[in-house]
């Protein structure tokens, strides 16, 4: 049984391994994406039950481009349809959307899809569903750092008071709270470029199962197995 009281409030997925599951059943990769945006809905809505409020999903990296123009396009498209799908959804269960990553070079359509979805979700209350899109850490903090530099140059800030906190504004995912778990699926064990600064202090776990074959149970048994950690920020 889950613990209430010590339910994680932001919960980072790297749905990896859509490819491989894809593979073993003679499939097309495009499948296996396919057969992943709908455990993304699933994950969306068990995590709302559990009562998590902030679940962000790394649905397309900055390196991912470097796959076939095939591959990429079906990625953008089921994008576009999972934003489709379920704008009434979110809208339904007050859910807010909230993309992070960068605009270029994603194609004009999609990002239009993107921005709409944003601002019309933007006054919901409950669980916000973050989607990393064009996403990548070290450019996330190479930008932080380029608009810090801009300000100072403007004089709207002074070197000597920047500090964590002033520095996490100026990230993607400013106002966000750092993630309290991380789960990256599919057995790999690494970071592949996510949220470096925010994952500081997360729980790291790392299932073996693909992400489409990550259903209900294997985040509720994620929950458990997070509430199972003692977590210390250093303290003793
Ligand atoms: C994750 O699955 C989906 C994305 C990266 C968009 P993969 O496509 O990486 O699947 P594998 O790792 O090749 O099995
Ligand atoms: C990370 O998975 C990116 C996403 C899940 C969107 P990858 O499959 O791209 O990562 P590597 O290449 O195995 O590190
Ligand atoms: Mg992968």
């Amino acid at each position: 049984m889950l613990d209430k009281e010590n339910i994680p409030a932001h919960v980072a997925i790297i749905m990896d391994g859509n490819g491989r599951w894809a593979r073993e059943r003679g499939f097309a990769r495009s499948e296996g994406h396919r057969e992943g945006v709908k455990r993304a809905e699933e994950i969306i809505e068990e995590a709302d039950a559990i009562g998590v409020k902030f679940l962000t999903f790394f649905a397309f990296s900055t390196e991912n481009w470097k796959r076939s123009r095939i591959e990429v396009a079906v990625l953008m498209r089921l994008l576009d349809i999972f934003l489709k799908r379920n704008l009434s959804r979110l809208m339904k269960h007050n859910m807010r959307l909230r993309v992070i990553g960068r605009k270029e070079p994603i194609p004009d359509f999609l990002w239009k899809h993107l921005v709409s979805a944003q601002s019309k979700t933007k006054n919901n209350t409950g669980l916000t569903v973050i989607l990393a899109f064009n996403y990548g850490a070290r450019q996330e903090i190479v930008d932080a750092a380029k608009k810090i530099a801009k300000e100072i140059m403007a004089k709207k800030a002074r070197a000597e008071d920047i500090n964590e906190e002033s520095f996490n504004s100026f990230l993607y995912t400013s106002g966000i709270p750092d993630p309290d778990m991380l789960i990256r699926t599919s057995g790999e064990v690494r970071i592949s470029n996510f949220l470096l600064w925010q994952l500081s202090y997360s729980e790291l776990y790392f299932p073996k199962v693909c992400w489409p074959d990550f259903k209900r149970e294997n985040f509720q048994e994620a929950i458990l197995e997070y509430q199972k950690r003692a977590r210390r920020f250093g303290a003793a």
